[in-house]
C-alpha cells in the first residue's frame, strides 16, 4: 500500500493552485438527478470521492461524460456533463454508500424527481456516529413517508413532495443540501430555518437557481424555496476548496514559508485568516488569491472553537492543531461539530507534540520541535494534519493509509513538492 515520505524542515515557497471544492462538487453532482437535461460542472477536482459518487449516479441512470480538463477562473479542473434522462433505479446500495457518507445526498433528489428512494443508511464513520435523522425528519415534513428497514431508508412520496417549514434543531450541511434540493420540485413553499450557510451550500443554491429553482435567502440561515414543475440543464463552475486552501496556509505557516494560494477566496476563509493572524501569520488577499507568510519567530498559541460557517471549520481543526503543536505558548482547541474528531492527537504526540484531551477540548502546549515518525490516521483531515506536522518535523515522517488523502487532496505531493517540500509517495 502506498505511503508518503516527508523529510521535514524545508520552508514552503511558491504558488499552489487550489482545486475545486470536494464538498461543493458532491452535492452539485447529486443535483443532476433533479433534471432530465444536462448539468455541466467545471472545475471538478480529480478525487476518489468524485469517482465514487459518479458510479452511484450512473447506476441511478445518469450518463456522465468527462469533457477534458478546462479552465475555470484560471484553474484547470475537470468538466463533467451529467444527464439523468430517466431515473432507472432509486436504490443507493450499501456497497456504494458505505464508501462515502455523502452518497446520502441522492436521497432528496431521488424522492423529489422519482417519488421514491431506497438509500442505505451510511452507518458510523471515523469521526463520530454521524446520524442522518435531520435529513429523514425534513423529508417527512415535506410529505414523504419514510421507514427504516433492513439498513435502508425507504422514502415514498407517490403524489410528490409538498412545501413545509423545516426548523433544524442543529446546523447540518448535508441535511440543508438534501432538503433544499428536494424542495426545488415540491409543490408550494418550503422554508428551511437554521439552515447551514457554508459556501458549499451557497454554491449549490446558485447552481439550482441556474437550473430554474426559485430560492431566496441564499447565504443566510433561512432559505425559502418555491417549488417548480421541473428543472432544466445548466452550466456551473465549482467554487475553490477553502479547506484545501486553509490546509496549505497552515503548511506554509508551520514551515515558516510564504505561499500564494491561487484562486482561494478570502471571503470563504475569514475566520481562518483572523485566527492565523492572531497566531502571527500574515494572510491577505492577493490579486490571484490569498497570500500567506510567516517569517521570524514561532507562531503564538491561540485558542479556537470549531463552529458552523462563518465560524472556524471543523475540517481545519486537525491541521491547526499540528500548527499549534509548534507554537510559543498553549492553545485550547475545542471541537463542537463532531464528538470524536481527535484521532490525530495520539499520532501528533508520537511526533513529540504535547496534547491532552479533556472531553471536547484539546490542550496543546507548544514545543520547540517535532520529530519525524511513522504515523497513520483514520480520516482525511487527520491524515493531512500529519502531513502538515511532517513538513516541519525534524527527520523523516512516513504517513500510512494514503488513500484517505486521495479522497480529498488533489495532487498533494506534487503541489507541496513544487513549493520546495521534500515529499514523495513510496510503495
Ligand atoms: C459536511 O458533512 C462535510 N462533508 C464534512 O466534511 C464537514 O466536516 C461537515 O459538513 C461539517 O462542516 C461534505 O460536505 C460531503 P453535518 P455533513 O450534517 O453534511 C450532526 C471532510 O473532511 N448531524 O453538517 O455530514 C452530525 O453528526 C468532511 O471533508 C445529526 O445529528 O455534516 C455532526 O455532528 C468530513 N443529524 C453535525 O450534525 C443529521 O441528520 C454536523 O454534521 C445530520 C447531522
Amino acid at each position: 500500500m502506498d505511503k508518503i515520505r516527508i523529510r521535514g524542515g524545508r520552508p514552503l515557497h511558491g504558488e499552489i493552485a487550489i482545486s475545486g471544492a470536494k464538498n461543493a462538487a458532491l452535492p452539485l453532482m447529486a443535483a443532476s438527478l433533479l433534471s432530465d437535461e444536462t448539468l455541466t460542472l467545471s472545475n471538478l477536482p480529480h478525487l476518489v470521492d468524485i469517482t465514487t459518487l459518479a458510479n452511484l449516479l450512473v447506476q441511478h441512470g445518469a450518463e456522465i461524460r468527462m469533457n477534458g480538463a478546462a479552465g475555470n477562473g484560471g484553474h484547470t479542473g475537470r468538466v463533467l456533463e451529467l444527464r439523468a434522462r430517466d431515473i432507472v433505479s432509486t436504490r443507493a446500495p450499501y456497497d456504494l454508500v458505505r464508501k462515502m457518507r455523502a452518497s446520502v445526498l441522492v436521497l432528496g433528489p431521488l424522492v423529489a424527481r422519482a417519488g421514491r428512494a431506497e438509500v442505505s443508511l451510511p452507518g458510523g464513520c471515523a469521526i463520530g456516529t454521524r446520524p442522518v435523522d435531520l435529513h429523514i425528519k425534513g423529508l417527512n415534513l415535506l410529505g414523504a413517508e419514510v421507514e427504516l428497514r433492513e439498513g435502508y431508508i425507504h422514502a415514498r412520496a407517490p403524489r410528490g413532495l409538498v412545501g413545509a417549514e423545516v426548523v433544524f434543531p442543529a446546523v447540518s450541511v448535508g441535511a440543508t443540501e438534501n432538503l433544499m434540493m428536494a424542495a426545488t420540485l415540491a409543490r408550494g413553499e418550503t422554508r428551511l430555518v437554521n439552515a447551514a450557510r457554508e459556501p458549499e451550500v451557497t454554491d449549490l443554491a446558485h447552481c439550482l437557481v441556474k437550473m430554474g429553482a426559485r430560492i431566496k435567502g441564499i447565504g443566510t440561515d433561512t432559505l425559502t424555496i418555491h417549488g417548480v414543475e421541473r428543472l432544466h440543464g445548466a452550466e456551473h463552475g465549482v467554487i475553490p476548496d477553502r479547506i484545501e486552501a486553509g490546509t496549505y496556509a497552515m503548511a506554509a505557516a508551520i514551515t515558516g514559508g510564504e505561499v500564494e494560494l491561487l484562486g482561494a477566496r478570502l471571503e470563504h476563509m475569514r475566520a481562518v485568516a483572523e485566527l492565523l493572524g492572531e497566531a502571527g501569520v500574515s494572510v491577505r488577499e492577493s490579486e490571484r488569491g490569498i497570500h500567506v507568510t510567516r517569517t521570524g519567530g514561532p507562531v503564538r498559541g491561540v485558542d479556537v472553537m470549531t463552529e458552523p460557517f462563518p465560524g472556524f471549520p471543523t475540517d481545519l481543526q486537525a491541521q491547526f492543531m499540528a500548527l499549534m503543536a509548534l507554537a510559543d505558548g498553549a492553545a485550547m482547541i475545542t471541537e463542537t461539530i463532531f464528538e470524536n474528531r481527535f484521532m490525530h492527537v495520539p499520532e501528533l504526540c508520537r511526533m513529540g507534540a504535547n496534547i491532552n484531551v479533556h472531553g471536547a477540548s484539546a490542550m496543546v502546549r507548544g514545543r520547540p520541535a517535532l520529530t519525524g515518525a511513522e504515523v497513520m490516521a483514520t480520516d482525511l483531515r487527520a491524515s493531512v494534519s500529519l502531513v502538515v506536522a511532517g513538513l516541519a518535523a525534524r527527520g523523516e515522517t512516513i504517513i500510512n493509509r494514503v488513500y484517505h488523502l486521495d479522497r480529498g487532496y488533489e495532487g498533494l505531493e506534487a503541489k507541496l513538492a513544487a513549493c520546495g517540500a521534500d515529499i514523495e509517495r513510496i510503495q
